[in-house]
Parts: C-alpha cells; sequence; structure tokens
C-alpha cells in the first residue's frame, strides 16, 4: 500500500483505512492506495468482504483541493482521475462496506457511493458541498448519488452544498446502517453479515431515477429556484444539469458529461475565486507572531456589558457553544426587555426547525442577568456591548479594571473606537482586546479581533480559538478607525451618495451592485442599520476627513427629516409594516430638487460605472489598510468582505476581484476618478506599487504588520 493507506486483516474482513491527516483528503497516493488494498483483497481466498474506514477524526473530507489549484495554475498536467479507481471499488465481488465518521464530503461521499454499503456513526456528516468551491461533483456523484437517493434529494444536497447527518441520511436511503459505539468493529459485524452475498453496483441501480415525465417539473422547478437563490453562479445549474443527464443517459455516458461540466466550472472565474475564498478563510488563523502553540487562557464564563440588540445576540452566541454567560445592564426594565428579545429569537429559531424546544431550554439556562459588576468576578472574559460612545466605554472599562479577576480577556465590541485609548483607563492593557461582532451577532459569521499595541499574545489566540468554538470566522485586525471592514465600508456607502446626488436614482446604484453580485444594495443596507447611526459616525469623525474634500448631503437630509430607514417606515425607501422596500416618490422628487439647489451636473449614470465606483473606492481604501499592516494578508480582508459584508464569494472578496481584473486596468481607472471626483480617490501607493510592477495583491506581503506586532 502507499504511506496514506494502510491494509490490514480482520479475520475474514479486509480493513482498509486512510490515514492522509487533518481530513484524509484524497490526496495523490490515497486512491492508489485504496486500489492497492481492493486488489489484494481480490486475490485473497481467505478475505471474504472489506471495511473501508478512515484513521483519525474523518472518513475523506473530498479531494484535495490543492490539486484542483495545480491543475488550473497550469502546474499539474494530468486530471485528478477519482473515477477510475470507483468503479474498481464498485467491481470488487467482494462486498466492500464504508465505515463513515466525522465527514464524508464532495469525493468522499462519492468513494462511499460506489463501495456496496454504507454504515455510519450518528453524528457523522455527508454531503456533496462542491458548490461552495464553484465546483460539481466530478466523480461520479452527480451519477451515482440520484440512483440511491433520487432525483429531488440528489439536487437539493448537489446546490446547496449542505452536509446532512448520518441520523438523517439512513432515513433516505444514502446510509443503510447507524453503528453505536465502536464503528470498526461495527462494520466488520456487517460485512461478516453480507459477505458471500452477491454484490449490487450502484451504477446499475435505476429504481430511484424515476422518468421523463416525473422528472420535468422537478428539473424546472429546481432551475428556477437555484436562478433566484443563487443568483449569478453558474455551479449549481450545472449540477442540476449533470443530475438530468444522469436520468437521461447510461452511466458512462452521464459521467462524461459531469466531467464536462465539472472542468467548465473549474476552470471558471468563480471557482478560482471560491476556492481562494476557502483557503483564505483558513489563512486567517495564521498569525506570524502568536504561532499555533501560544499558551490560551480556558474561557468558561462569559460576562457582557449591555443587554442591547448587540449584547443579547453575544449572549446567544456564547450559549449556543455551551458557555454560560451573565448580561449586565444599568436598569432591571433594559435587562427584562434584552432577556424577551433572545426568548422571541430563540422562539423564532425554533419556529422555524432551526432549534429543538429542548436545546433552546439548555441554552436559557446559560443565560443570568444582573445589575451589579460584582457577579463579573469569576468571569473568564468580559464583552462589552454598551452604546458607542468614548467617554461611557472608558467609565465601563475603569470599573471592569475594578470588579473582575486578574487573568481575565476584557474585550469591547466597538465598531469603530480606539482600543488603545480604552485599554488606557485599566492597569491591565495586556487583558483588553476589540472583539467586533456584526449584527446580528447570532447570525452574521464575521468577527474582527481587534489588536491593541499592548494586546497579550495569550489574549489573541485566546481569543483567534473562541471565535472557532463560537462559530465565527475571526480575523484578526489592527486598530485604525473602522478596523478594516468598516473602514472600507464607509467609502463604499459615501460613494453611494455621491452617485445619487450626481444623477443616479437609489434604484439604479442597489440594482447594479445586486446584479453584480452584492447581497443587497449599500443604500438600502443603510435603511437596514439605520441612516442615524451612519449619521451620527460622520459628525463625530468629521474633524479627520482631509480638509476640503467632498461631502454627501442627501442622507443627512434624511436624517434630519427623521427618515432613518426601516426602523421609521421610511429612508431611501419606503417600506410597509412587513418591512418590504418599496421606491418612494417623495425621495425622488426631494433628491431632485436638493441636487439642483446643489449645483452638481446632472447625468446618467451607467450601471458599469456605478460598479466601478463602488467597488474600487474600497479597493484604493483596502489598498491603504494593507500597506499600513492593519490587515495580515488580503486574504484577510477578503474573508472580512465576503464572511461580514454579503459580498459575493465568487469573485472572492474585493482584493482578488481586483487583482482578477488586473491591478493596472484597477490603477487606471482609479486615476481617471481621481482626475474626475478629486482628492478622495487619490490612489494608494500600493496600489499603483503593485500595478507599475505588474504584481497582485495576492503577491503582497509586508515585512510586518500592525495586526502582527
Ligand atoms: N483538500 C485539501 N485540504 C483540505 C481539504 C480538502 N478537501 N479540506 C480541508 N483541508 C485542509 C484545510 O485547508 C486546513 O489546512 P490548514 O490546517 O493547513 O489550514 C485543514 O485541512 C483543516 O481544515 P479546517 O480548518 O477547515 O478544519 P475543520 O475541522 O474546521 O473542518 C472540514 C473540516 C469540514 C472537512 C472542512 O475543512 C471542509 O469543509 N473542507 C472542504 C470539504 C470539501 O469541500 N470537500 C469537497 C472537495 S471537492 C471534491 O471532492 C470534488 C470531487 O468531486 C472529487
Amino acid at each position: 500500500m502507499t504511506d496514506l493507506v494502510r491494509y490490514t486483516k480482520n479475520g475474514d474482513v479486509g480493513v482498509i483505512t486512510i490515514e492522509n491527516p487533518p481530513v484524509n483528503a484524497l490526496s495523490p497516493g490515497v486512491p492508489e492506495g485504496i486500489d492497492e488494498a481492493i486488489q489484494a483483497i481480490a486475490k485473497d481466498p481467505e478475505v471474504k468482504a472489506a471495511v473501508l474506514i478512515g484513521g483519525g477524526k474523518t472518513f475523506i473530507a473530498g479531494a484535495d483541493i490543492k490539486e484542483f489549484v495545480k491543475l488550473t495554475s497550469g502546474t499539474r498536467q494530468n486530471d485528478i482521475g477519482i473515477l477510475p479507481f470507483l468503479l474498481k471499488i464498485e467491481d470488487s465481488t467482494k462486498p466492500v462496506v464504508v465505515a463513515i465518521h466525522g465527514n464524508a464530503l464532495g469525493g468522499g461521499l462519492e468513494v462511499a457511493q460506489a463501495c456496496h454499503y454504507r454504515v455510519a456513526s450518528a453524528d457523522a456528516r455527508v454531503g456533496q458541498p462542491e458548490v461552495n468551491l464553484g465546483i460539481i461533483p466530478g466523480a461520479g456523484g452527480t451519477q451515482r448519488l440520484p440512483r440511491l437517493v433520487g432525483v429531488e434529494k440528489a439536487i437539493e444536497m448537489c446546490t446547496t452544498g449542505k452536509p446532512v447527518k448520518a441520523s438523517e441520511a439512513v432515513q433516505f436511503g444514502l446510509i443503510d446502517r447507524i453503528i453505536d459505539g465502536d464503528l470498526l468493529a461495527g462494520a466488520v459485524a456487517f460485512a461478516r453479515e453480507v459477505a458471500g452475498k452477491p454484490t449490487r453496483k450502484t451504477r446499475e441501480r435505476t429504481e430511484k431515477l424515476g422518468n421523463a415525465e416525473q422528472n420535468a417539473p422537478v428539473f424546472a422547478a429546481a432551475r428556477e429556484s437555484a436562478r433566484k437563490k443563487y443568483r449569478g453562479m453558474i455551479c449549481q445549474l450545472a449540477a442540476i444539469d449533470a443530475i438530468e443527464a444522469a436520468t437521461k443517459l447510461p452511466f458512462e455516458k452521464g459521467c462524461e458529461e459531469e466531467a464536462r461540466l465539472f472542468y467548465q466550472c473549474l476552470y471558471s472565474d468563480q471557482s478560482k475565486a471560491q476556492i481562494h475564498a476557502f483557503f483564505a478563510e483558513r489563512e486567517v488563523s495564521k498569525i506570524p507572531d502568536v504561532p499555533k502553540d501560544t499558551p490560551t487562557i480556558p474561557v468558561n464564563s462569559v460576562a457582557i456589558v449591555g443587554a442591547g440588540t448587540m449584547g443579547g445576540g453575544i449572549a446567544m452566541v456564547c450559549a449556543n457553544a455551551g458557555i454560560p454567560v451573565v448580561i449586565k445592564d444599568t436598569d432591571q426594565a433594559a435587562l427584562d426587555h434584552g432577556l424577551a428579545t433572545i426568548q422571541k429569537n430563540y422562539a423564532t429559531s425554533v419556529k422555524r426547525g432551526r432549534f429543538t424546544q429542548q436545546y433552546v431550554d439548555e441554552r436559557l439556562k446559560l443565560i443570568k442577568t444582573t445589575l451589579n459588576y460584582a457577579d463579573f468576578a469569576n468571569a473568564d472574559m468580559v464583552i462589552e456591548a454598551a452604546f458607542e460612545n468614548m467617554a461611557l466605554k472608558k467609565e465601563i472599562f475603569a470599573e471592569l479594571d475594578r470588579a473582575c479577576k486578574r487573568g481575565a480577556i476584557i474585550s469591547s465590541n466597538t465598531s469603530t473606537l480606539n482600543i488603545d485609548e480604552i485599554a488606557a483607563v485599566t492597569s491591565r492593557p495586556e487583558a483588553v482586546i476589540g472583539m467586533h461582532f456584526f449584527s446580528p451577532a447570532n447570525v452574521m459569521r464575521l468577527l474582527e479581533v481587534v489588536r491593541g499595541r499592548k494586546t497579550g499574545k495569550d489574549v489573541i489566540a485566546t481569543c483567534m480559538q473562541l471565535s472557532k468554538k463560537l462559530g465565527k470566522v475571526g480575523v484578526l485586525v489592527g486598530n485604525c478607525r473602522g478596523f478594516v471592514g468598516n473602514r472600507m465600508f464607509l467609502p463604499y456607502i459615501r460613494e453611494a451618495q455621491f452617485l445619487v446626488e450626481e444623477g443616479a436614482t437609489p434604484e439604479q446604484v442597489d440594482k447594479a451592485l445586486v446584479d453584480w453580485g452584492m447581497a443587497m444594495g449599500p443604500l438600502a443596507v443603510g435603511d437596514l442599520g439605520g441612516l442615524d447611526i451612519a449619521y451620527r459616525i460622520r459628525k463625530e469623525f468629521r474633524h479627520l476627513e482631509k480638509p476640503g474634500a467632498r461631502q454627501p448631503f442627501v442622507e443627512d437630509r434624511l436624517v434630519e427629516m427623521g427618515r432613518l430607514g426601516q426602523k421609521t417606515g421610511s429612508g431611501w425607501y419606503k417600506y410597509d409594516g412587513e418591512r418590504r422596500a418599496s421606491s418612494d416618490p417623495e425621495i425622488a422628487s426631494l433628491v431632485k430638487k436638493w441636487n439642483a439647489e446643489s449645483g452638481i451636473p446632472q447625468r446618467q449614470i451607467s450601471p458599469e460605472e456605478i460598479v466601478d465606483r463602488e467597488i474600487y473606492i474600497m479597493v484604493n481604501e483596502g489598498a491603504r489598510i494593507l500597506e499600513e499592516g492593519f490587515a495580515l494578508r488580503a486574504g484577510d480582508i477578503d474573508t472580512i468582505y465576503v464572511n461580514g459584508y454579503g459580498f459575493p464569494a465568487y469573485r472572492g472578496g474585493p482584493m482578488w476581484y481586483a487583482d482578477t481584473v488586473g491591478l493596472k486596468k484597477v490603477y487606471d481607472r482609479i486615476s481617471e476618478f481621481h482626475r474626475q471626483h478629486g482628492a478622495l480617490w487619490e490612489p494608494a501607493p500600493l496600489l499603483k506599487k503593485l500595478a507599475d510592477s505588474g504584481k497582485k495583491f495576492a503577491d503582497y506581503e509586508r515585512d510586518s504588520a500592525r495586526a502582527a506586532d
């Protein structure tokens, strides 16, 4: 066998164990090793059946994605070639039982589909998550899966990419038996039960494939839904096409069609961007001066200051991770209101089937409230989520310094304020850090972990580790105004206002960006969060703006009229009782009037210009952030945008997108906007440097970074 696959015998059952940590990916050597073991089993008269199992924490988590990158970048010539070895497993006359624990994902599930029987631990997860990488199953998954589970279920699994628990998969025929207790022992016993029986090839099964008449409406509905739900993406439609091929063509021809669609997706810009997003998300945990073995502080209890929207959401996040929390506010009414909101949110989750009542009851038991800082004395970590005001935060942190035990981490959920200034009021700035959750905290995956000048490395390591435990993508950022996400977002929001002030309608601005792939348009986002928030930030930081730089005015006037967005029923749009937006003729006439008074020349603005101005203003700010060292890598900025700002993963993030367009082209366009619109468009020096030398943001490595020193 190869180094990555071990073959042993348990009496008359051959046991093939994959040993390719950490996730047993199908790297070169794994398929070959399994193949050799299958051949050895065929030749050995003592062996009557086989078990295929993963060593370590998991079964196979899929093809080795790094091999795909090699293929598309030209450093690997031959294709991945998993299909032929799966045929050999399937052709084995001795039954092969796959035993699944951890994950059987992508190519891993495809291997399992080619085996004759599938047994699993109840909590194992099985799925075809390829669409998250912009591709489709490429090792027969679109052909074998519908044969095992039916067309509708196969479409669901291949288009959503969501794994299902083995305990659920057993109900629709993907798993034959759940094994309680020792998986290997259970699988070997199962193998003995089926030894000697004729094997059944999945590829020859047709009973669940349906007929053309039944399937036509299913495929039509799936395509319609995919076009809506995955706006702009190509892989979901390709997956549906491939599954349809399974219902119309013989298996071999279906596999050829799958391969054609697979490679079409793999070589697309969308897949390259999504694979970048996958690796960038994993790279964020690598911090040059905080290595993996940095000691961490156990966090077994959390105290939260503030029972508002953020505080309540963060409490739910902690409780969902099994961590007890105590929430403090200044009066009982605020606590009662906060707790009622938490209960209401949980009730909605139960209603939607996301949680069971029992799960929610257990979570609620973990959440306590208090009016007194004395109840913080034993907390391992504090997350302050009070009103965004420096004087108030300083008061709170001075209190926390008195109340908290030594060794506790004291963090702030501030989105804009200076962490060093907050830390300075305590006697332990090394314990102070920013934990910037995004609203709603219990939903959004992003968490900016903000490093202060004196923050301890153990504190950083703990917060990065904790973010994973909380189900968040924690990205370490430096302490600058707006940190990384909002520092780039503010110019984006501002530019959207300028576009309206030059003659684009709010609908045109939002539509151009939504059509391009953003989850929402910038003006609709403002309405959602409340226009008063950005207004307050604009006023508070006006003194820091470039002198003489252009200022937007329309949104300020809307706020001053009391149009604060969704919460007041009107902002850039008007909203009905269900918070559904519609165009507001009053806005159209007000904007027209104000624009005329301003003297700004009015013109038609194309969707292309809207997108270029919106995205490039962010890219330019991102380049400054990178050069100044407030983000460690361009990929960290992309991770922030894909996970926290509704940036389409299939464009990889703003920095990856700019690399794809070509930095010379981006630089030239920004220079053009600079000439037209003045100082706010001054090209970032790093952008110019990279553009001049034909490089990309992805190539850029700073010697040191403020998110790392
Ligand atoms: N290929 C290569 N490397 C992989 C990998 C894969 N399929 N899956 C995970 N890794 C790597 C990660 O990059 C990471 O590496 P570093 O430690 O160097 O950063 C390491 O394995 C651990 O991964 P995570 O940090 O993500 O670990 P986790 O425990 O949080 O999650 C997981 C484990 C759920 C398996 C998650 O890694 C995951 O979702 N992986 C991708 C699964 C996937 O998409 N499979 C389909 C691949 S495409 C395919 O199979 C096509 C086909 O039809 C043949």
